[in-house]
């Protein structure tokens, strides 16, 4: 069994200066610290703050860049291959398209280049600037040509969820390239009321992904998209799973609950997929109750202090899973959903 980790973040080591280039101050960049001498051992432990402007958004390490390091840290927790995307700071998009294009291919390009260091072992996914469909159409394919598995999205596009007309427009375009999609929450809602504690990330993404599911659904996309499209939702599918029950509930019973979807949300779960980044066995086996065991895929958001951080033992530790359910989730569904076998 091979195992797969779908949910990681890198980073370039270094990318131009995105502010002296297209103007603004709150271009995402890097600040290393600096080191005396550039052994493997320093490089390792090398560190970074990644920075918004001259804001301090999050300390980072060598494992974003260097695929050697990275590839020592999978090796010790029994990791044989690893999906790498961008972190969400990276679309841009909010920027100008053509500014969101570039960064799109910027940072895909330099994804290329770290999994190309480790062969067989690293994949990655690629970012498009979704504000606009046909130019994240023409990226994806791109995007494709050039070796990405997949494509990551951001959940929402300012105010436009995974309903928007250009988000479906996409989604369908993935469908017919058979390019794989999957949705990571970003830019999370109610970030005035969650700047505390870190509560944008541990309450605030479960909301958007949860959001992003159903805005899916009642909006009709599944009911619109071609059933070839692999899909997969980030954290579990955050609230979504947990929830469910009250959807149903509103759907049966408000009928403006129902949108345009044209059945009960629950007849949608087999049309996409979640990450197993729960933390928690229970809600791991929620997920399998409610989604089944084809549907599941072992994710670990690293190298990230939120993600799991023994990876994969969530899943192999699972006291009510059988041994050929664990091999589907830490294994088989990935290989299938990313057409790793081909
Ligand atoms: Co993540």
């Amino acid at each position: 069994m091979k195992i797969v980790d779908i949910h990681s973040h890198f980073f370039p080591k270094t990318w131009p200066d995105l502010a002296e280039k297209f103007g603004g101050d709150d271009w995402p960049w890097l600040r290393h610290e600096q080191v005396e001498e550039n052994t493997l051992i320093q490089n390792k432990y090398a560190k970074a703050m990644l920075m918004k402007g001259q804001q301090a958004f999050r300390p980072i390490y060598a494992a974003c860049w260097d695929a050697q390091v990275r590839v020592e840290e999978l090796d010790q927790h029994g990791i044989d291959q690893q999906i790498i995307s961008a972190t969400p700071i990276l679309f841009a998009y909010e920027r100008p398209v053509a500014q969101a294009e570039y960064c799109a291919q910027l940072f895909n390009d330099a994804a290329i280049e770290i999994c190309q260091q480790a062969p067989g072992r690293l994949f990655s996914m690629a970012q498009v600037p979704l504000q606009d469909a046909d130019a994240a159409c023409r990226e994806a394919s791109r995007a494709k040509s050039c070796g990405h598995v997949g494509i990551q999205i951001g959940n929402h596009i300012g105010l436009r969820n995974m309903d928007d007309e250009g988000v479906i427009t996409f989604l369908q375009h993935c469908a017919d390239e058979d390019i794989a999609v999957f949705v990571h929450p970003w830019d999370m809602m109610a970030a005035e009321r969650t700047k505390d504690y870190m509560m944008g990330w541990t309450v605030g993404m479960p909301a958007e992904t949860q959001l992003s599911i159903v805005s899916l659904i009642l909006g009709g996309g599944f009911d619109r998209i071609s059933d070839k499209l692999k899909i997969c939702f980030a954290h579990g599918g955050g609230a979504f799973a947990f929830l469910l029950g009250r959807l149903d509930n509103a759907w049966l019973h408000r009928d403006i609950a129902r949108g345009k979807s044209q059945h009960l949300p629950s007849s949608y779960l087999n049309r996409f997929y979640l990450d197993t980044a729960v933390f928690d066995h229970d809600a791991l086996q929620l997920l399998i109750n409610k989604m089944s065991e084809e549907r599941l895929m072992f994710g670990t958001d690293y190298p990230f202090p939120l993600g799991e951080q023994q990876m994969g033992q969530l899943i192999k530790t699972a006291p009510t899973l059988s041994d050929s359910t664990k091999k589907k989730l830490l294994a088989d569904n990935a290989r299938h959903f990313f057409s790793l076998d081909q």
